[in-house]
């Protein structure tokens, strides 16, 4: 292919990187960490001059050694101090003062002079946050301990206190379950982004972590899931947290104020347990540990008085771990296929006169919301809990969007707000990026003032199908830094630019925690730009001025992307990004396919999804195609829907002889191939003639994200009006995971041959 380029410098790709490691070398690049550079940003920053010099003989007192003893222990294992009884008259020493003066229960000010540092709090959650602060200011090696005998710290005076109350982070243990040690290291470093909760999720399909003394089965079997991805060294994969571990963590959350909120997952996404007390499901079939990532069928029995039972025994051993006024009850994701086949569920529903599933539902998680009340706590659940009603005083966590927050507090009960938009942290940077966690705020837009308090705050989410331990820092860094900074910093203070220059620097400590962290952001953005005359062409740009990209086209050499490659033939394009002469990101591929049909025209019957929209309109004709990631851009995915797409070509007949429907199936996430592909034509737009039908090749049963392009072949014929249908598969099929879901239907383009 011809590639229209003016300037450009062609190297290979082995020659660029090192010219850039030479380039790097030879200016001795080295970073000088600006005196105070603090995330989260506090309230109240005032810069003096000068500096408090530590040394052997730094002292450290405590206004009260009672309240505050957890933090004397805490700063003194980070910064060598000499404990000191005098209440006065020391200079070369640190104070920490408990004083009711100060307003805001987690509010503390912090004031660096060169004789000494005091740390004032109302409570010990402040004097915590503003050590960490203190800690902010000293040199990087606070977090590896290894602290120079003398170091300085500079002058400076901040007020502080955070935006929001509830500064969460969940952690899914149950699809990988991770080490005590490891949820520790997670707590440490909540508590230097200054975070306060850490929802830890327990339970879920594939593996049921927490010891409950009553039913040993709930480890002994539900911890303990098939090997399949021969993760472990054995043929189970799996492990659990006994009531000791738990204990231990709960206990090292509480030093560093933060509380630890268990996610006891019900009436779905529970079939771990299900495989250890078959009697709970409406089957009562003996049923696996699940292996695969997605939705399942497998539910509690919610018209079995043996579930409640269980459900209260657990959760009775659960709040006796657990003293966090919150108890999360899951309560998302519940198909309710069993429910609709089961004559216990049916009768329940008869009996207590309920309208259906859904409010049976709701009826379900009432009886679990009274049990906690009873024994004075809280109530959360995903949004989906107010389906059928919301049970009283229940907490929503949103997560679907806002709606779940602008319900709540309409309905005057509270919301945590973790919306995939930008609080899913397993999705990939494509999707959320650094920036797009920024662009956060919890508020949902509309909310009433005299209703923001009903907003507690919000979370990061790491769902870990994709991400066992290893790869836990690499998908939560540096993206939890912007939630972090939305969670604690007032947002007229906040600014996207200041922010993320404050990132660049604490790399340094992330690297001094040992934190593996992962990028920013996808470097590259593929633009495509339809040139009338030239026709499409793709212009691979960076997503930050410190990124340089380069492309190649069908594994030719690799050029610096300074233009719009036209594209004038099927062709496979890539792009990499180099960041401080590095490999900066994943490599991204482009497939353009070009067919008679680039840049036509048509029109929907029924448009596609706001989540699955690819570049909006025009993308079914655009010749780009996607990967088998469903989430990468390229596709458009219809609920339920048909996809029927009318091109009017009566103005310049288009001759054909194929038409191609291009389809994605993954099952796992309930989108199929269509049931059929149907192209028909018409002389006058209105009365349409079938020219030709395909069926799939796919079956609906493989796993996997497979691809495949539905051709209807057809003679040579001229063609003024093209109706183009691929029918949905409808609903998800009986022996499918959520059997009666709505299934989707994903195209990237409809080739015109
Ligand atoms: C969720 O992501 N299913 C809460
Ligand atoms: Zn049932």
């Amino acid at each position: 292919m011809r590639i229209f380029r003016k300037n450009i410098k062609c190297v290979n790709l082995t020659s660029l990187i090192l010219l850039a490691i030479t380039v790097l070398c030879s200016c001795g690049h080295k970073e000088q960490p600006a005196k105070i550079c603090l995330l989260p940003l506090p309230r109240q920053l005032l810069v003096e001059p000068g500096s408090f010099e530590f040394n052997s003989k730094t002292k450290l007192y405590a206004s009260t050694t009672d309240s505050l003893q957890n933090e004397i222990t805490y700063l003194m294992e980070k910064i060598p101090l000499v404990l000191s009884t005098e209440s006065a008259g020391e200079n070369n020493r640190v104070e920490l003062i408990l004083s009711n003066e100060i307003e805001g229960i987690e509010a503390y000010n912090l004031n660096v002079t060169p004789v000494k540092i005091t740390i004032t709090a109302r409570s010990s959650a402040g004097v915590f946050y503003g050590i960490q602060t203190l800690m902010q200011l000293c040199p990087t090696e606070v977090y590896s301990r290894a602290l120079p005998a003398e170091f300085a710290v500079p002058c400076a005076e901040i007020s502080d206190s955070p935006a929001f109350p509830w500064r969460g982070m969940l952690l899914d243990c149950s699809r990988h379950f991770m080490k005590k040690d490891f949820v520790k290291r997670y707590i440490d470093l909540l508590a230097y982004l200054k975070m306060n909760t850490l929802h830890w999720h327990l339970v879920d399909d594939q593996g049921w972590r927490i010891e409950i003394k009553k039913y040993p089965r709930l480890t002994e079997v539900g911890a303990w899931r098939e090997d399949v991805k021969n993760e472990g060294d054995g043929e189970k994969y799996g492990g659990y947290y006994s009531q000791d571990d738990i204990r231990e963590i709960v206990d090292y959350a509480k030093v560093r104020h933060i509380n630890v909120v268990p996610e006891i997952e019900m009436p779905g996404h529970c079939q771990s347990a299900i495989a250890a007390y078959p009697e709970l499901s409406c089957t009562g079939d003996s049923l696996p540990v699940e292996t695969r990532w997605g939705v399942f069928k497998e539910i509690y029995c919610a018209g079995n008085p043996e579930t409640d039972k269980f459900l209260k025994d657990v959760l009775a051993e659960v709040l006796a771990l657990f003293p966090s006024k919150y108890i999360h009850i899951g309560g998302d994701e519940v198909p309710k296929y069993r429910w609709q086949h089961c004559a216990k569920c049916q009768g329940t529903i008869k009996r207590e006169n309920l309208t259906g599933e859904e409010e049976l539902q709701s009826f379900f998680l009432r009886k679990i919301n009274r049990f906690l009340k009873e024994n004075d706590r809280i109530m959360v659940g995903w949004d989906e809990i107010a389906e059928g009603g919301l049970p009283e005083d229940a907490v929503v966590q949103s997560w679907r969007g806002f709606e779940g927050a602008n319900h709540a507090i309409k309905n005057g009960h509270s919301t945590i707000v973790s919306p995939t938009s930008h609080a899913y942290f397993d999705y990939d940077v494509k999707e959320t990026d650094l920036k797009q966690v920024y662009r956060f705020s919890p508020i949902p837009t509309g909310c009433p003032l005299d209703s923001i308090h009903l907003v507690l705050g919000g979370e990061c989410n790491l769902w870990s199908e994709h991400a066992p331990q290893q790869l836990v820092d690499s998908k939560v860094f540096p993206r939890i830094l912007a939630m972090a900074e939305v969670l604690w910093t007032n947002p007229t203070e906040r600014q996207y630019g200041d922010f993320y220059q404050r990132v660049q620097k604490h790399y340094l400590r992330l690297q001094a925690m040992g934190v593996a962290y992962g990028h920013e952001t996808a470097p590259i953005i593929a633009k495509q730009i339809f040139f009338k005359g030239n026709g499409p062409s793709l212009f691979l740009k960076n997503t930050s001025p410190d990124l340089e990209i380069f492309f190649s086209v069908n594994d030719g050499p690799f050029c610096v992307s300074n233009a719009p490659i036209m594209l004038k033939e099927t062709s496979c394009i890539r792009g990499i990004a180099m960041k401080n002469g590095k490999r900066y990101g994943d490599t991204l591929v482009v497939h353009f396919t070009q067919h008679a049909g680039i840049a036509a025209v048509y029109k929907l019957k029924t448009p596609f999804s706001e989540y699955y929209k690819a570049h909006g309109e025009g993308s079914l004709s655009d010749g780009f195609k996607g990967s088998p990631d469903f989430r990468d851009g390229q596709w458009q995915g219809w609920t339920s829907d048909d996809l029927v797409a009318t091109y009017d070509f009566s103005e310049d007949p288009i001759t054909l002889s194929q038409v191609t429907v291009s389809c994605l199936q993954s099952n796992n996430s309930w989108i199929f191939m269509p049931a059929e592909v149907c192209v028909e034509i018409s002389t006058d737009g209105t009365i349409f003639t079938t020219i030709g039908v395909a069926t799939p090749n796919t079956d609906p049963r493989a796993r996997g994200h497979l691809l495949e392009e539905i051709k209807v072949s057809f003679d040579t014929t001229t063609v003024s009006y093209l109706r183009v249908t691929a029918k949905n598969a409808g609903r998800c099929p009986e022996w499918h995971e959520a059997a009666g879901s709505p299934a989707w239907l994903f195209v990237d383009e409809i080739i015109l041959e």
